[in-house]
């Protein structure tokens, strides 16, 4: 068992190095980075798993979930982008990144988002209810494979008419109270 604890501004620096084993140091070249320049994650739902016994490793970072705001169509409908999702090779497959991706999926939902996508494996994110993006007429910047692109309503019927290009979000990312942009 591995308890997730909500991130902290300290655990930035081990997260980078964690992502860049994981993913690898070009990782910045990635389409879904073009998304995430300039743009603050969610902090409320950034999570971490780190080893239990900090007395004796020091609190090692195993593992980490981020999001970013994003907004889909012309309307630039309020969305969020899943990922990135990170486990440490020496702790993989051992229920780290289900749980992460549990746990934050359902805060969002309490938080009250109501479209999530996300560009990653299909097998592995399709059990947790996530379907082609592209077949519910979204589109993504950039070159992604069409297969990678996902999209999971967290509230249903909230992809109701929305469709287009996925893009920086234009309204604030806080999902209650939001103030259409000037
Ligand atoms: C992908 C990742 C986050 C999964 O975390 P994890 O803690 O290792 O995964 P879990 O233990 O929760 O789940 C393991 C299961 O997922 C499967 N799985 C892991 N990565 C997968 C992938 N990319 N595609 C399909 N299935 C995958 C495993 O085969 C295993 O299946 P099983 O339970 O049937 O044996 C982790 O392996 C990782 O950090 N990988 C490198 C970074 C990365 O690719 N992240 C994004 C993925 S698109």
């Amino acid at each position: 068992m591995f308890p997730i604890t909500a991130e902290r501004p300290a655990d930035a620096a081990q997260i980078e190095t964690l992502l860049d084993l994981t993913f690898g140091s070009d990782r910045a070249k990635k389409t879904v980075y073009r998304l995430r320049e300039g743009v603050a994650h969610l902090r409320p739902l950034a999570f971490v798993v780190r080893e239990q016994d900090i007395r004796a490793s020091g609190g090692r970072l195993l593992g980490s979930i981020r999001y970013w705001p994003v907004g889909l169509g012309e309307a630039q409908s309020p969305a969020i982008m899943l990922g990135p999702v990170a486990v440490h090779p020496d702790y993989q497959g051992q229920g780290i990144g289900r749980a992460l991706i549990r746990h934050s999926l359902y805060a969002a939902t309490r938080l009250g988002h109501r479209i999530c996508i996300l560009v990653g494996d299909k097998p592995y994110y399709e059990p947790f209810g996530f379907t082609s993006a592209a077949d519910r007429g979204l589109e993504m910047p950039g070159w992604v494979e069409r297969e990678r692109f996902q999209v999971m309503e967290l509230l249903p019927g909230a992809l109701d008419g929305v469709a287009g290009m996925v893009g920086k979000p234009l309204r604030s990312a806080s999902p209650r109270g939001r103030r259409r942009a000037a």
